[in-house]
């Protein structure tokens, strides 16, 4: 039997956070042996905002090492950096010049992140475009995300069609977003109504980061917004959000039910403990993910190999699939 194929891609903007994992590259590592596996930490992706170019190098570097030690294994699956696989940014014009321009403008990402800029650039509009590419090229059948990104893969399906039916082929596979039941919308510790996210990593007691050391997620922990309640249940009821987030990045964690996880937590001494009881479960998962980290980041030529071989194989498949469409869209390919 076949494996599915799975794609997903991270940016290199730096916090790697909490929510990346749970949301995100926890799910890859879970799943690698029963998918054939593409992912990708998508540089390109990131120069749709400004960039200081010496810490975009480093921090791409560093996704890796945190990737790896979280578990992702060069047997199972090929990670590698967007930019080197040349097939993304050639075979993203084409898909420009299929997608009107007004399923772009609908983006909510899009519109969240242009109003709180003074300058707009043409990439930020561009973005699920690129993203688009990344899955299809691939012919991924599932795409693991967070929640947020589940528009941009909805968008994915429709240049698919669109492509698909505009040729009268078969040509690209139309992709699934896989979403996690728990953790698939991790929130900030400081504000539980807005998601936790990279940028505002730097507000002291918003986000976990993945490498942050045992007493510096403790004291995020302790400092997280809860309600002036006891009550320690899931709740969809905003006032609870604080105490709904704690519960949901328990349950990530350990993968329990939400019964199991609230029934955990009758005996719970009101808030304080379940702050630190959340608090344990994480810095047990992230510890052995620092220390890898580690390990990896003292051997700079390994990890330069390991991204070369990435970027081989995904060449391998991206490429045939970029110029067998620049042949059905009419341009001649160099004999
Ligand atoms: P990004 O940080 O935008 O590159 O996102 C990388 C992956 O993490 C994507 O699959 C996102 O959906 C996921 N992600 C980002 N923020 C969160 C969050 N707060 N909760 C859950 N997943 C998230
Ligand atoms: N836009 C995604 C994010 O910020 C990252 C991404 C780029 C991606 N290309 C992708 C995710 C392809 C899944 C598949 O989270």
């Amino acid at each position: 039997m076949t494996k599915k194929r799975v794609f997903s891609g991270i940016q290199p903007t730096g916090n790697v956070h909490l929510g990346n994992y749970l949301g995100a590259f926890k799910n890859w590592v879970a799943r690698q042996d029963q998918k054939e596996n593409y992912f990708c930490i998508v540089d390109l992706h990131s120069l749709t905002v400004p960039q200081t170019p010496a810490q975009l190098r480093q921090e791409t570097l560093s996704l890796a090492g945190i990737l790896l030690a979280s578990g992702l294994d060069p047997d199972k699956c090929t990670l590698f950096i967007q930019s080197h696989v040349t097939a993304h940014a050639e075979g993203c014009w084409l898909l420009n010049c299929i997608t009107p321009l007004g399923w772009l403008q609908r983006m909510t990402q899009f519109k969240d992140k242009a109003a709180r800029q003074e300058s707009v650039l043409t990439g930020l509009l561009d973005y699920p475009v690129l993203m688009a590419g990344d899955i299809i090229f691939y012919d991924a059948h599932e795409v693991p995300v967070g929640d947020d990104q589940k528009q941009h893969v909805e968008l994915a399906r429709d240049i698919a069609q669109r492509f698909n039916a505009q040729y009268e082929v078969d040509f690209f596979v139309i992709p699934e977003p896989v979403i996690p039941e728990a953790g698939a919308r991790v929130m900030g510790l400081d504000n539980p109504l807005v998601k936790m996210s990279k940028s505002l990593a730097v507000v002291r007691g918003h986000a976990v980061r993945i490498l942050d050391e045992p007493d510096e997620i403790m004291r995020s922990f302790k400092r997280a917004v809860t309600d002036s309640g006891r009550e320690i249940r899931f709740s969809d009821d905003p006032e609870k959000a604080g105490v709904n987030n704690l519960l949901g990045i328990y349950q990530a964690i350990t993968g329990q039910s939400r019964d199991v996880v609230e029934a955990a937590f009758a005996d719970a001494r009101g808030y304080g403990d379940l702050k630190v009881r959340v608090a344990e479960v994480t810095i047990e998962a992230l510890a052995p993910i620092r220390k890898r980290y580690e390990e990896l980041m003292a051997d700079p030529a390994e990890l330069g190999r390991l991204l070369a071989k990435g970027a081989e194989q995904a060449t391998a498949v991206a490429q045939p699939k970029v110029d067998q469409m620049k042949h059905m869209m009419g341009l001649v390919l160099p004999q």
